[in-house]
């Protein structure tokens, strides 16, 4: 396995597997790696000649009331579990690499940013998809997995890739989850006793709404789901706050009020908690026929 620092190096290495006719595959992270992370490296491990892993916290995809510069960071770690994995190459590269003095190009993908996780993080997506088309020019790979566990954070990098005529392929893979049901995530680790045992009532509360949309003859009022998903998560003493729970489809993101116009398709339910000044995202996706 080889940690590659310069953008140069990547290109001109990228560039001779290409001519070469080999497959290149692509997991872009933020480090921290864990067991979601890791089974991202292993779907493209199967699909491709080279892979290639990114670690880089991107500093555009934060506010600036966010966690930053606390943001956990162990390359020692990462390039063990890398190794591990199989790994062929890691691209690590510095922030000013990334962005030098005078950087000022952008990529805005409108109407899906605005919601969700975007109200939240107004400039959030612009910094995602600044660094994965920046990422995907260096390294251009042939397809490049991503986790459902950022469901919006997907669309809009399906909607960036195809508007943009990027020839990457997107591969999504399930959410990775602890043995409570808590979603897999490098921020866990910011988590008190307390406030860990707490946040497994978001998966509980995704798990009821599903079980509740599933039912037949159900009185499947959204609204109603909704309140009582707040109601089972707020009684979590350690629980600060809901920034949203939302029903949406999962193709373009649109929000879904009831299921009087939603008969059939992919639900996508979604939620955003505060435990003291963590934040937590987490979503199913319900296929509903009925
Ligand atoms: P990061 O949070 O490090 O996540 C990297 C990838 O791992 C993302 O595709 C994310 O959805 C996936 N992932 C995280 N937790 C997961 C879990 N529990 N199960 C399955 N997959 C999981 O997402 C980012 O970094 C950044 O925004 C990035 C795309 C690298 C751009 O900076």
């Amino acid at each position: 396995m080889k940690i590659l620092h310069s953008v140069r190096s990547v290109q001109k290495l990228t560039s001779q597997i290409r001519s070469e006719g080999k497959v290149i595959g692509f997991v872009p992270t933020m480090g921290y790696l864990h067991e979601g992370h890791l089974s991202l490296m292993r779907t493209a491990r199967k699909k491709c000649n080279y892979l290639f892993v990114s670690i880089f916290v991107n500093p555009t995809q934060f506010g600036p009331n966010e966690d930053f510069s606390k943001y956990p960071r162990d390359f020692r770690r990462d390039r063990l579990l890398c190794e591990k994995e199989k790994v062929d190459f890691i691209f690590f590269p510095d922030s000013e690499k990334m962005y030098p003095e005078n950087y000022s190009t952008y990529v805005e993908v409108h109407n899906i940013t605005e919601i969700l996780e975007g109200s939240h993080r107004p400039r959030h997506f612009r910094g995602v998809a600044t660094i994965v088309l920046k990422l995907f020019n260096i390294i251009q790979p042939d397809f490049a997995v991503f986790g459902q566990k950022d469901a919006q954070q997907v669309a809009v990098i399906r909607k960036m890739v195809s508007d943009l005529n990027v020839n990457t392929k997107i591969i999504v893979n399930p959410t990775v989850r602890e043995e409570d049901g808590l979603a897999m995530s490098s921020r866990n680790v910011y988590l008190n006793g307390k406030q860990r045992k707490d946040a497994s009532v978001l998966y509980k509360a995704l798990k009821y709404a599903e079980r509740k949309i599933l039912t037949p003859g159900y009185n499947r009022d959204l609204g109603f789901i909704k309140e009582q998903m707040g109601k089972l998560i707020k009684s979590r003493p350690t629980v600060t706050g809901v920034d949203y729970i939302s029903f949406n489809r999962e193709d373009n993101l649109q929000e879904v009020t009831s299921l009087k116009n939603f008969k059939k398709g992919r639900l996508l339910i979604s939620l955003a908690v505060r435990f003291g000044k963590i934040r937590l995202i987490d979503n199913i996706v319900v296929s509903v026929n009925l």
